[in-house]
């Protein structure tokens, strides 16, 4: 489990990932900001890296319609959903972002929304590699992930019965980065069960440090009471719920 990361079971899942208006909280949240930061950077060339059904990538065509937008993914189940949508279906590709197929310089921007929260450390740093390997010079990442302080033992994500996000920890003894089971409630309380791991900002700055990436900025995402539309999601609010993280590469 130190090494490399488990498989994580989006197999199959393209029912549930599959929407066309907002359904999770990251749909709530993060995503409209993400949206927002991207269409600041206005860029020509963009890949929607962990892409799934194209929910995001549809969002960003609209903000950036001038825009290729790119999707890459590793599940064909969620993909499909991309691929028969007019809007996303010109540049879908089945890949994996640890070895992407794209040649380097390729993209302007790189959006990777809810996913990299799923990789060990020496995985994050192949993907780092790899994504300063094809974003151009002068380009940046942008990147959305769980907020790290939901893993506290005090957050609501380890406390509450009713929360839009649970963390229970793998094993008894937590070491820095730990693996969580994450189960991810949609606003009809269906849940989606994967494998997270809790990453501090730091350690997230430092492995896009280490891979070549510059003018590294963290942002915490609050999550407020209007992001809470559904009873199950719990009464708590105005608590860090995502991180989102925007690096350059300044140099060949
Ligand atoms: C929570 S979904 C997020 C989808 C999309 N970014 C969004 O904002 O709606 C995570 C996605 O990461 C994809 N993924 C996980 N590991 C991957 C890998 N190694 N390479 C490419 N995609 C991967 C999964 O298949 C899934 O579609």
């Amino acid at each position: 489990m130190t090494a490399t990361s488990r498989p994580i079971p989006y197999r199959g899942s393209g029912d549930f990932w599959h929407r066309t208006s907002p359904r999770v909280m990251g749909d709530l949240a993060s995503r409209p900001e993400l949206r927002r930061v991207a269409a600041k950077l206005a860029p020509g060339r963009v890949l929607d890296a962990g892409s799934g059904t194209g929910f995001l990538t549809r969002q960003l065509q609209s903000s950036l319609p001038d825009a290729f937008i790119h999707s890459l993914d590793r599940e064909l189940s969620l993909l499909r959903h991309a691929m028969t949508d007019d809007r996303t279906r010109r540049f879908v590709l089945c890949g994996d972002i640890r070895s992407t197929p794209y040649c380097g310089d390729a993209f302007d921007v790189i959006v990777c929304a809810g996913v990299l929260m799923h990789f060990s450390a020496t995985d994050l740093f192949q993907i780092f590699s790899e994504f300063r390997r094809i974003v151009r010079v002068g380009g940046s990442i942008v990147i959305s992930v769980p907020h790290p302080t939901l893993f506290h033992c005090r957050s609501p994500a380890r406390r509450h019965k009713d929360c839009w996000l649970r963390l229970v920890p793998v094993v008894r003894q937590l070491t820095r980065p730990a693996p969580f089971v994450e189960h991810y409630k949609d606003v009809h309380g269906e849940i989606f069960k994967s494998i997270v791991w809790s990453h501090s900002a730091e350690s997230y700055a430092r492995l896009l440090r280490g891979a070549g990436f510059r003018g590294v900025r963290c942002r915490t995402i609050l999550i407020r009471r209007a992001h809470l539309i559904t009873p199950r999601w719990g009464a708590a609010h105005s608590y860090p719920g995502y991180l989102h993280i925007t690096a350059e590469k300044t140099s060949a």
